[in-house]
């Protein structure tokens, strides 16, 4: 099942919660970071307090899983009531002076056993016997290193700020196959192709029906495939 809305994630959740009462939901989503970036409809400008109670108030009824700034974890933190129990860093190659955002669990640990790295050194006597073995890859580490998605990229949409799809995919990967995945903040939809990909359920909420579309267009097409 998979269900794009265009609206106000504020308004729309409470009544996905009631349709959904039933299911495991869990919340993945790299919000808007609160820095003036310029979105096509979205104001990303609230002052510091009204932002961090904002984001509290939608995140903190489910399990979530934020993607963020690492110094704005702890606000954030702060603001749903409740630490990560367990912070991934990913990592990235840029011109700019942030190279790493934070990507945290509130109230679910995921399982980093469900995918699978490449391993690293090949020659490893170790390593050469698990290949026998049938094994395919290594536990995931608690850094990743994923490059952002260039304007070159492939599969590079409008949206100013759209999350390679790598990292959607590991995240949704390492959480509970049954659970009800929503991306209140849905951009251009890259939670929603991870999700299809990997055969989850998935609500996307975008305010900007322009994006909305972007996203219908990348879930009508696309395909991925990562180790399992
Ligand atoms: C950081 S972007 C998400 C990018 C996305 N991860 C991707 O891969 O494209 C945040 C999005 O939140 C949307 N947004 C901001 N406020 C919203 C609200 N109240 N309800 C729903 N969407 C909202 C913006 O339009 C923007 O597209």
């Amino acid at each position: 099942m998979i269900e794009l809305i265009n609206g106000d994630c504020w308004v729309e959740l409470p009544k996905i919660y009631s349709r959904y009462q039933d299911r495991n939901i869990i919340l993945v989503s790299d919000p808007p970071f609160n820095i003036g970036y310029h979105y096509n409809l979205y104001q990303d400008n609230m002052n510091d307090f009204e932002y961090y109670s904002y984001m509290g108030k939608i995140f903190r009824q489910h399990p979530s899983v934020i993607i963020h700034y690492p110094e704005n974890m702890y606000k954030l933190a702060d603001a749903m009531g409740s630490f990560p129990l367990k912070i991934i860093t990913w990592v990235y190659n840029s011109n700019t002076a942030k190279q790493h955002r934070d990507i945290a669990f509130f109230k679910i640990k995921p399982d980093m056993n469900k995918v699978k790295q490449p391993y690293k050194n090949l020659n490893d006597k170790r390593i050469i016997k698990r290949i026998e073995e049938g094994k395919t890859g290594a536990k995931l580490y608690d850094w990743w290193e994923v490059n952002q998605v260039k304007n070159v990229s492939k599969d590079k949409t409008t949206h100013p700020c759209q999350m390679p799809l790598e990292v959607m995919a590991r995240i949704i990967g390492i959480l509970p196959q049954n659970a009800l995945i929503i991306d209140p903040f849905m951009g251009s939809g890259t939670t929603g192709v991870a999700c299809k990909e990997l055969q989850r359920d998935f609500i996307g909420i975008d305010i900007d029906e322009k994006y909305v579309d972007i996203s219908v267009e990348r879930l009508k097409n696309h395909s991925i495939s990562i180790a399992n």
